[in-house]
């Protein structure tokens, strides 16, 4: 039997945070080995929501050049843009007819997203959880590694996969494999500097609230040391009055490499002014070796390209499979 196979994406929509790196790119860096990864850039589901047609192919390099400068190793990994594998259009088309309109209306992303927009707000931006049903099934994932956000979104993926095969399956052939969500606890929801009750978002207005990638290290001091606080002395995990401590706790956490208890016990006894500046150090650390790689393949433009083709090519075949089961399973005349 060959390996299971996994699948994730991250969007083209601004620049990716710690809440992408520790909720989703670090953990398909961890477990890759074990499986035959399928990484893609989502610069369909960018156009979402407004967008600007100048930087969108540059953000779409700076994805995955980040995503091989995090350690996805192309030994196991295959890294494709979205767009390049016209199937997750034309599967989406199919999905479209089959899956209820209620069943979108009651996305959370969607209705948070939608509220925001006001009277803007775009058909493809409700659609967007069957685009990304389309991703996942086209490749016939077995498992999709995000964080706790996208969880909603891979169970209708799930519902659209029964749905297929229950009407046009046979009973022991499905259409369609079931996947699973992957959500690991630690990193799975990493919050707001600004709030620590609201999600890092790629999408809140304010910079100050997130620390990105390829933030310099004076930009991250700077963020940690305006970052929303307390004024209790003495720092601890899980307290629900204090969201803002558990969220630096924990990046602290995984950032360092340490175990819970180990930073508990480390940090029981600090206050604000000796714990930030650890937490900038250990942050600054963490970010520099992805950082130097980055800048090292962005140049590189060459290779990056040659890197994306290789994975058009073989996300295509794969992705062309699946979609010619489908349409056959749903009474389509074969191309000639
Ligand atoms: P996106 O681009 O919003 O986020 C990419 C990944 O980062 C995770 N994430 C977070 N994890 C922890 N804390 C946070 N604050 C945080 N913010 C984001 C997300 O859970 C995600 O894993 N629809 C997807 C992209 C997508 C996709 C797919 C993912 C399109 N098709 C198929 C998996 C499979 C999205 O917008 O993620």
């Amino acid at each position: 039997m060959g390996k299971k196979r996994v699948l994730s994406g991250i969007q083209t929509t601004g620049s990716l945070h710690l809440g992408n790196y520790l909720g989703a790119i670090r953990n398909w860096v961890e477990i890759q080995k074990e499986y035959d990864n399928f990484i893609f850039v989502a610069d369909l589901h960018a156009i979402t929501v407004p967008h600007e047609p100048k930087t969108l192919a540059a953000n779409t390099r700076t994805i995955a050049a980040l995503y091989l400068a995090c350690g996805i190793d192309l030994e196991y990994a295959t890294i494709f843009v979205q767009s390049h594998v016209s199937a997750h259009s034309e599967l989406t088309w199919l999905f479209n007819c089959i899956t209820p309109l209620n069943w979108l209306e009651r996305m959370i992303q969607f209705k948070e997203k939608a509220v925001k927009q006001g009277e803007n707000v775009s058909v493809g931006l409700l659609d967007y959880p069957v685009l990304m049903a389309a991703d996942i099934l086209l490749y016939e994932a077995d498992l999709v590694p995000v964080g706790e956000d996208q969880k909603q979104h891979i169970e209708l993926t799930r519902d659209i996969a029964i749905r297929i095969n229950d009407r046009f399956g046979k009973k022991k052939e499905p259409v369609l494999k079931i996947p699973e969500p992957l959500i690991r606890k630690a990193g799975a929801r990493v919050m707001s500097l600004a709030d620590g009750t609201r999600k890092m978002s790629k999408s809140d207005p304010s910079e100050m609230s997130r620390i990105e990638l390829l933030d310099a290290p004076e930009a991250i001091k700077k963020k940690i040391k305006r970052c929303k606080t307390d004024p209790v002395k003495g720092l601890s995990f899980d307290d629900p009055e204090r969201p803002e401590c558990n969220n630096l706790l924990n990046l602290y956490t995984i950032l360092a490499g340490k175990t819970k208890e180990e930073v508990a016990a480390e940090c029981q006894d600090m206050g604000w002014g000796q714990f930030k500046p650890l937490l900038t150090e250990t942050t600054i650390a963490a970010l520099e070796p992805i950082q130097s790689k980055y800048f090292e393949l962005i140049e590189d433009r060459g290779y990056l390209d040659s890197v994306l083709k290789q994975g058009q090519e073989k996300a295509e075949s794969v992705a062309n499979r699946t979609l010619s089961r489908v349409k056959q399973a749903l009474g389509y005349l074969p191309r000639f």
